[in-house]
């Protein structure tokens, strides 16, 4: 709570924020004049920040998650998304390093959720052609994004900053007015931060006809307010020579907060294990049958036929998918949960119902919901 009166107290007005000279003008201006109230504030959040910088390294991701949870629609993450009074105080940031095979380091900072348990980082990308048609030439007039930053004013230029909103009419907007399918395309919200953006030019080659594409990149990850800024600003200065260009893109790449799904497993026993149901809250990608074991949930079924040539009631394949005492028998929910591949399918085509928990991953597609199960489904 201390900390999000502190950031509040350093929130600037940033509605000039149009990413162009004359943002640089004002905000100089705005750091002259209020840059003795800001001292006060620098000391506390230069404080803050660092005891909020942890220092960790990155571990093995699952690589096969993207591709165990399947296609993702807009329209499901935008039932994730959450409201702004979290997003303004729901950022933080951490140090990553990371060991190259060569055993060299590297070291930079991300932002992260404050509520890792709740929230996690999604990423999005936004295209913004900066266009020109008729007597309308806006090439030069910027993004049309006001910022806000929530942490800053260090030396080192680090903090966090995100999108207040996108000025009327500007760029950003304009890009972002997709009436006909507002659910299937992600636009710019507020609590958004800038990470990445990429400037594609098509311009015309000096004497000669034919068009040259130009891309520029810049990574604007946890950086502060005037850091940002000048970043942008200068990722656009091409645009200046705006006679030689034929048209211009912003490509925008916005990391956004937002909830984590939540799929509820109820577990039903045989009546002969006199056990109450249960139910387990898992998250997208999670594995059901290392879920059920890590929370003691028994799954090794004594009765269950092997594939693999050992003799019934020897113990299981350790998720080799050879030996069927992990099954359960789904009752509900089984679209949550991910396709059985062609070897499940053959193993349980006489139990359409059954699924090997050790094969199924929850929340495919990123959806959340609940699944019905029940386990030991040979002694029911
Ligand atoms: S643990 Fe053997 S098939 Fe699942």
């Amino acid at each position: 709570m201390e900390r999000t009166e502190i950031c509040n107290a350093r929130k600037r007005s940033c509605f000039a924020a149009t990413i162009s000279t004359f943002v640089c003008f004002a905000l100089f201006l705005n750091l002259i004049t209020n840059a003795a109230a800001f001292a006060a504030h620098h000391l506390v959040t230069i404080h803050q920040l660092k005891q909020n910088v942890i220092q960790t390294r990155l571990c093995e991701q699952r690589a096969n998650v993207k591709e165990l949870l399947g296609p993702v629609s807009p329209a499901t993450m935008q039932s994730y998304n959450l409201p702004p009074s979290i997003l303004s105080s729901g950022w933080s940031a951490q140090i990553v390093t990371r060991t190259a095979k060569s055993l060299e380091e590297t070291t930079d900072v991300q932002l992260i959720p404050r509520n890792e348990k709740d929230h996690f980082v999604d990423t999005v990308t936004v295209e913004i052609p900066l266009y020109s048609s008729g007597d309308v030439d806006r090439r030069q007039e910027g993004l049309g994004i006001e910022l806000l930053e929530i942490e800053g004013g260090r030396e080192d230029g680090l903090g966090i900053v995100i999108v207040k909103g996108l000025v009327p009419g500007g760029n950003a907007d304009n890009a972002c007015k997709y009436d006909n399918t507002p659910s299937q395309i992600e636009r710019i919200m507020y609590g958004d931060s800038i990470v990445k953006a990429d400037l594609i030019l098509r311009r015309r080659g000096s004497g000669t006809n034919e068009e040259q594409t130009d891309v520029r990149s810049i990574q604007t990850e946890c950086l502060g307010y005037d850091s940002m800024v000048n970043q942008l600003v200068g990722l656009l200065t091409p645009l200046n020579d705006h006679a030689m260009i034929n048209s211009a893109t912003v490509i925008l790449t916005l990391k956004r907060l937002r909830r984590r799904p939540r799929i509820d497993v109820q577990l039903y026993y045989p009546p002969a294990q006199n056990l109450p149901p249960a139910t387990i809250t898992l998250q997208p990608g999670d594995n059901l049958r290392m879920a059920m074991l890590q929370r003691g949930i028994k799954l090794n079924d004594p009765l269950a036929q092997r594939y693999d040539g050992k003799p019934t009631g020897s113990g299981n394949c350790g998720s080799g998918g050879l030996c069927r005492t992990c099954a359960v028998s789904v009752l509900r929910g089984g679209e949550l949960l991910s396709p059985q591949k062609l070897n499940e399918k053959k193993m349980l085509e006489d139990t359409p119902r059954w699924r090997l928990a050790c094969k199924s991953w929850v929340g495919y597609g990123m959806k959340e919901g609940d699944v019905v199960i029940q386990v030991n489904p040979r002694q029911w």
